[in-house]
């Protein structure tokens, strides 16, 4: 996703080279585009910006050049509107004398734009870091002050995102934010802000973190925070910051996969926000809907959202869909395929070289190519006739966590509205993620003593949590490398059930509907001395059959696999940990595979 960076100086200097720091220092998140402007001394804006990685785009422009008392440096990764010039920011106002830029997204932006264009402003480009701009020009144009302005714009600004906006005259820049990340920093003669604690790092460890609802107004040396909602100073005292920049990254957390699973509320929101603005959604959902067959493509874990995704598209939208292993789609399927078939190939990087061969040659066959990826500007994204953007940021631990969720987030939002059904209730998703958060790390956290030292386990489920206990068999196999298998769970006893002995962990993912079928399971396993562990929602059955029951929110069956992976994650995480294993760098893994 994008990160913004800001600075104001007492003197004009040369502030190209700090603002190519520090857009180094944003790009672990992944973008397309970078941009840098400055406001000199004499009012004038230096503006350069382009599609491209931060080496490639400040040499071509030059950005070493740059000088100015206030400078912004802005990555984009974008998720609506191509990666373009005029679509990179900073953006500029009508008459160029605000310049400002954003991360994240501004759901209503469209009528917003268009609001602008009535209005008479100059709109170049989609974007809605633009919009930003506009939105504060709106007011200053009708006569406010700078920070009344923002204060107006701030309330017609919906959605997820942080933002830094400069006016030529005033030796000041501003910032806000609501739902993403913003923090400022101090030091001598030099105020700063961004969307991430590492560019602030090698400047200053002095730092103000910005709530929803503030202001942050800089100045040379110094940092004021004024309430959105009546313009009154907030006082808070300035934190100095111990981390180093690894450490920042990760946010306080010690791995970046806890720091991922940890996410998950916060992506799954941007995700809803973004597809309820975005027009691709019916594209996709008409596309598949009309499809004469339709094959859901993918490898390791996004495979397993793929079933998850078939599932729901059955039950939601009553028509089938064919969930298939990449390199396996070719020769059970391609030869059969023709033009009127779909595919949705699924993948986190949207490089992996399985998904890619397969699309290549299903579309050799005329069948046309639909992506769900979270990289853009992948190979995947530029194959595909159309795609859905998954909005996770950059996913650093190998083991997949953050993007399965909102894959299958994504196919749950896809089949509710192939079947013409609305999607108001997944708004419930991320606060019953971080319910689920909550209560199942102090679950697993005593589970864990008893389960590190086991090498071999089984993870079942059935119906709609059928992907989940694969996804979760997969995880443990990837951080803890202990044999686990993930299984159908009226399957266990067709073969795999004469491995239980004393004490032989066996783990149920089951949904509220499936309780009867899975306790019948439970017994198999208990009665023979096994330790039957179960993932679901509070049940007297499960209490009464299982050893152990983590306990998930109720949800109902459609929202539960989403929240069932959840204790999985962090099961395989701290079993990880428990073995002495760094579970962002398994052996052997890669994060993207892009060998046969
Ligand atoms: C998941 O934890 C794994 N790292 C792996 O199975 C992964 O999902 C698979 O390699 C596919 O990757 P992709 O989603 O980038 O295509």
């Amino acid at each position: 996703m994008c990160g913004i960076f800001g600075i104001v100086t007492s003197e004009e200097r040369p502030l190209g080279p700090v603002l190519v720091e520090a857009g180094k220092r944003l790009s672990y998140r992944g973008y397309d585009s970078v941009g840098c402007a400055t406001i000199r001394a004499d009012g004038t804006v230096d503006l350069r910006k382009d599609v491209g990685k931060v080496d490639d785009v400040a040499r071509r422009l030059q950005f070493h050049e740059m000088r100015g008392t206030r400078g912004i440096v802005q990555l984009r990764w974008a998720t609506f509107g191509a990666p373009s010039r005029a679509n990179a920011q900073p953006h500029i106002d009508s008459d160029g004398d605000l310049v400002g830029a954003h991360n994240g997204n501004v759901v209503n932006n469209v009528e917003l734009r268009e609001a602008f264009i009535a209005e008479g402003m100059t709109v170049r480009s989609t974007n809605d870091g633009e919009t930003c701009v506009h939105a504060v020009e709106r007011y200053v144009d009708r006569g406010h002050s700078m920070l009344d302005a923002i204060r107006r714009a701030y309330g017609d600004l919906e959605g997820d995102y942080s933002f830094v906006i400069g006016r030529v005259g005033e030796n000041r820049l501003y910032a806000f934010k609501k739902g993403s990340g913003l923090v400022a920093g101090l030091t001598d003669g030099i105020a700063v802000v961004s969307s991430d604690l590492p560019s602030i790092l090698p400047l200053t460890r002095r730092i103000v973190r910005v709530e929803d609802g503030e202001i942050v107004v800089l100045e040379p040396g110094r940092i004021e925070l004024r309430r959105v909602e009546d313009g009154a100073r907030v006082e808070r005292e300035i934190e100095t910051v111990a981390e180093t920049m690894e450490e920042a990254q990760k946010e306080g957390y010690p791995h970046f996969m806890l720091k991922e699973i940890h996410e998950q509320p916060r992506r799954a929101r941007e995700l809803l926000h973004l597809y309820d603005a975005s027009p691709h959604v019916a594209t996709l959902a008409e596309r598949m809907g009309r499809a004469r067959n339709l094959y859901l493509v993918g490898c390791g874990t996004s495979y397993h959202a793929c079933l998850l995704g078939a599932t729901y598209i059955a039950r939601l939208a009553g028509r089938p869909a064919i969930p298939v292993l990449a390199p396996q789609f070719v020769p059970q399927y391609v030869p059969a395929l023709g033009p009127e078939d779909v595919g949705l190939f699924v993948s986190q990087s949207g490089e992996t070289k399985d998904v890619l061969l397969a699309l290549d040659a299903a579309v050799a066959r005329g069948l046309v190519p639909l992506g769900l990826l979270n990289v853009i500007g992948s190979t995947l994204m530029y194959r595909s006739r159309a795609y859905l953007p998954l909005a996770c940021g950059y996913e650093i631990s190998v083991p997949a966590t953050k993007t399965f969720l909102n894959q299958a987030l994504a196919f749950l939002y896809l089949a509710l509205r192939m079947g013409g059904h609305p999607t108001a209730e997944l708004s419930r998703v991320p606060e019953l993620l971080e319910e689920t958060i909550a209560a199942a790390d102090r679950q697993i956290v005593e589970l864990v003593d008893g389960l590190a030292g086991r090498d071999d386990l089984y993870c079942l489920g059935y119906g709609l949590t059928y992907p989940i206990a694969l996804e979760g068999a997969l995880k443990m196999k990837e951080v803890t490398y202990a044999h686990c298998e993930g299984m159908l769970s009226t399957e266990f006893k067709h073969g795999p059930l004469s491995a239980v002995t004393e004490g032989y962990p066996v783990v149920f993912v089951c949904g509220p509907e499936d309780v009867a079928r899975v306790v019948s399971g439970v017994n198999e396993v208990t009665c023979r001395g096994g330790r039957a562990i179960a993932v679901a929602e509070e049940d007297p059955r499960l209490r009464a059959n299982a050893h152990d029951l983590i306990v998930l929110p109720e949800a109902g069956p459609l929202l539960n696999p989403l929240l069932a992976v959840v204790p999985l994650q962090l099961l395989a995480y701290r079993m990880s940990v428990a073995r002495g294993i760094d579970p962002d760098f398994p052996r052997n893994l890669s994060k993207t595979l892009t060998v046969d």
